[in-house]
């Protein structure tokens, strides 16, 4: 069995005190949930103040980023021990928001496809093997473009993003992985991908991690849909069998529709 896990990614929005408010109302409506697992990622900032709000509830905390090291001169960094301090269980990782599929920003910046921030499967890779340690548990993003996605490129996408920021990790490391499918076209679009699709690129991804990996391992890690996700589409891509939650961006940020959202999920 496979506890469902809802996530809210609020991305670049919110003050400390608008995050604690937002925490503390949904907090007083789901906090108490223990059938499903429901994760708040604010930014750094307001990540105590969340963590204040949640504090006493079963509702969970994440973050959006973090770097490899445990310090030292890394200017504008956030390292794992540093978000277990603040009380965070989950990090999302690989966020096509902050990767760059070439390790270089793109130079036209296009809203289409952001790449600001360079980030990249050895990047990431890193990431992963520092946070394992410290018990924080990895939330990976993959997803292809709509240009890969048209070009039939899907699942060999997929298949090096998996294969590049997991290189060298066995499975006993990888039982408390989460990797949310979240196509890049779906992001914030309003253009949701077919729960039928998304189930089968989710179910792909499983059986990509049981033959890579061992079969356990990918009955057990758990695989989100991510991208315009809202309270009117939930239930249907929450029952789908491959689908064991979502990440949510923009309905998170309002807490009757996240909590509406929360309502459709159910464990499988
Ligand atoms: P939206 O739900 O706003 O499309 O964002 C999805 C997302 O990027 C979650 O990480």
């Amino acid at each position: 069995m496979r506890t469902c896990l809802i996530a809210g990614n609020w991305k670049m929005h919110l003050t400390p005190a608008e995050g604690g408010a937002l925490a503390n109302t949904l907090r007083q409506r789901i906090g108490m949930r223990t059938d499903i697992e429901i994760v708040l990622c604010p930014p750094f900032v307001a990540l105590p103040a969340v963590a204040d709000a949640l504090r006493g509830s079963e509702m969970k905390l994440g973050a959006q980023n973090v770097f490899w090291a445990d310090s030292g001169a890394y200017t504008g960094q956030i390292s794992p021990p540093m978000l277990v301090a603040v009380g965070c269980e989950y990090v999302i990782l690989g966020h096509s928001e902050t990767r760059g599929r070439f390790g270089t920003p793109d130079p036209t910046f296009t809203d289409a496809i952001l790449r600001y921030f360079g980030e990249n499967e050895a990047t990431l890779n890193r990431k992963i093997r520092a946070v394992l340690p410290h018990g924080l548990k990895p939330i990976l993003c993959v997803g292809e473009t709509l240009e890969e996605r048209q070009a039939g490129q899907t699942e060999k996408v997929i298949e090096s993003q998996l294969q590049g920021a997991l290189e060298g990790l066995v499975a006993d490391e990888l039982y408390e992985l989460v990797i949310a499918y979240e196509p890049v076209w779906a992001i914030g679009t309003g253009q949701v991908c077919d729960a039928p699709e998304a189930n089968r690129i989710c179910g792909w991804i499983r059986q990509w991690l049981a033959h890579h990996f061992e079969p356990e391992l990918g009955e057990h890690v758990r695989i989100l849909y991510g991208g315009s996700v809202k309270a009117s589409n939930a239930h249907e891509l929450l029952h789908q069998p491959e689908i064991d939650g979502a990440l949510v961006g923009g309905a998170s940020l309002n807490a009757e529709e996240f909590e509406q959202i929360t309502y459709c999920a159910r464990t499988h």
